[in-house]
This record gives structure tokens, C-alpha cells and sequence, in this order.
């Protein structure tokens, strides 16, 4: 996939003031800070697109991005990326942190357009236990997501290859299927052409 444009569309606070869900859409979420807004801007090419910052609790809204792409056979594509707010930002107060369960969940549950949801997840740390806790919440909701560890920059090969089977693992112990996996790094542009292929097969579905 070759991505020709990508420009911010709209920030909403509910899934029901999104855009018009007439084209493929895929969210990115996690825990606030692992790097979601960064990787959104390594897999457009555009440093600035998605608002980062080293301090957790940036992104607040639902932010939609229109992505213009053409595929391998030449045919242009035009598509979503959604930057969610993080979840497990400790400073977030108990009114602020139900108002982001509602629109997240909600946004998830009922978004028609959503192909896959992105969970974003630090490969630095060993299982965390928000992160178990929300790819279950996703699959008790019959939501689509693959797991992309993020950060891979910043630890040794081997530590992050250990970071993703332990929490595999942890989700082996309950579950039949385990989600597709991706290794990243925003810094060294690590799985953008993995992801850039995924969303493309998936668009042409
Ligand atoms: P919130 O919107 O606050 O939830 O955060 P976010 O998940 O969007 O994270 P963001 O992209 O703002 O990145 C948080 C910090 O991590 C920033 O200081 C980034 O520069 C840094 N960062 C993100 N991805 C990478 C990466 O792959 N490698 C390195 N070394 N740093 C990264
Ligand atoms: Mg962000």
C-alpha cells in the first residue's frame, strides 16, 4: 500500500457525532503514553498528523484521520484511522475515567464501519493487567483487534520477542484463537510495512 494523503478529519466526543461510517475504519487505542498517536503519524509519514506527547492523557476525543491509498493493482482506496484516548491514566479522576469507558465502549460496540481495532500495548513491560482486562472486555464484545507492540526501540530483540509470548500466554490460558501480532517502533518505522499490508487485505474484503 502506498499512502497518498492523510489529513485530520474531526474529533468527536461520542461514536455517534463520528463521520459518516461509510469507508473501512481502524482504531488504535491502549494505555495512555504507549505510543498511539506516534504510530499513526510513522504509518502516514507525516510527523505532526496525530498530536504526541510525553505526557500521558493527550489524546481526549475520538480523532478521525481520511487516509487516500492505493493498492498493489493500482486501485485507490480511501479509509479511517481512528487515535483513541488511552486508558490507565492514573491522574484521570473516577467521572473522567466512566465518561471514557462509555465512549470507548460504546464507540467499539457500535461503530458499523470498524474493520479491526489496533491494541496497542508497551514491549517493554511484561503483562499488565489493564491490558489483559480490555482485549478480554474486547472479546467478549465480538470485537475485532490484533495486538501491536509498540516501542520495540527501546528494549533488546529478545526481551520484547518475551514480552509478546507471555502475554500470549496469558491469553492462551482462556482463549482458542489468538490474535494476529505486530512489532513496532515509531522511532525506527519497525512494522509499517506489516501494518500498511494488513489494512490493505483487509480493505479489499
Ligand atoms: P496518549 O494520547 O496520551 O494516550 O498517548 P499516546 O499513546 O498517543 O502516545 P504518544 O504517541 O503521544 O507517545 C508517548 C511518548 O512515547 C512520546 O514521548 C513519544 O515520543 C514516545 N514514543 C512513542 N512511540 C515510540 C517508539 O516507537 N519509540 C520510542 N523510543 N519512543 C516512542
Ligand atoms: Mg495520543
Amino acid at each position: 500500500m502506498v499512502i497518498h494523503t492523510a489529513k485530520f478529519l474531526l474529533s468527536s466526543p461520542s461514536f455517534d457525532k463520528c463521520p459518516v461510517a461509510n469507508k473501512p475504519e481502524y482504531a488504535f487505542i491502549g494505555r495512555s503514553n504507549v505510543g498511539k498517536s506516534s504510530l499513526i503519524n510513522m504509518l502516514t509519514g507525516q510527523k505532526n498528523l496525530a498530536k504526541t506527547s510525553s505526557t500521558p492523557g493527550k489524546t481526549q476525543l475520538i480523532n478521525h484521520f481520511l487516509i487516500e491509498s492505493s493498492n498493489v493493482k493500482k486501485q485507490k482506496q480511501q479509509w479511517y484511522l481512528v487515535d483513541l484516548p488511552g486508558y490507565g491514566y492514573a491522574k484521570r479522576s473516577q467521572t473522567d475515567r466512566r465518561r471514557w469507558e462509555q465512549m470507548i465502549e460504546n464507540y467499539l460496540r457500535k461503530r458499523p464501519n470498524l474493520v479491526q481495532v489496533m491494541v496497542l500495548i508497551d514491549s517493554r513491560h511484561t503483562p499488565q493487567k489493564n491490558d489483559l482486562a480490555f482485549v478480554n472486555d474486547l472479546d467478549k464484545w465480538e470485537v475485532p483487534f490484533s495486538l501491536v507492540f509498540t516501542k520495540a526501540d527501546k528494549e533488546k530483540p529478545a526481551v520484547v520477542q518475551k514480552n509478546v509470548q507471555l502475554f500470549l500466554d496469558a491469553l492462551k490460558a482462556t482463549w482458542q484463537f489468538l490474535p494476529q501480532v505486530f512489532i513496532t517502533s515509531a522511532e525506527k518505522k519497525t512494522g509499517r510495512e506489516e501494518l500498511l499490508e494488513f489494512f490493505e487485505q483487509n480493505n479489499l474484503r
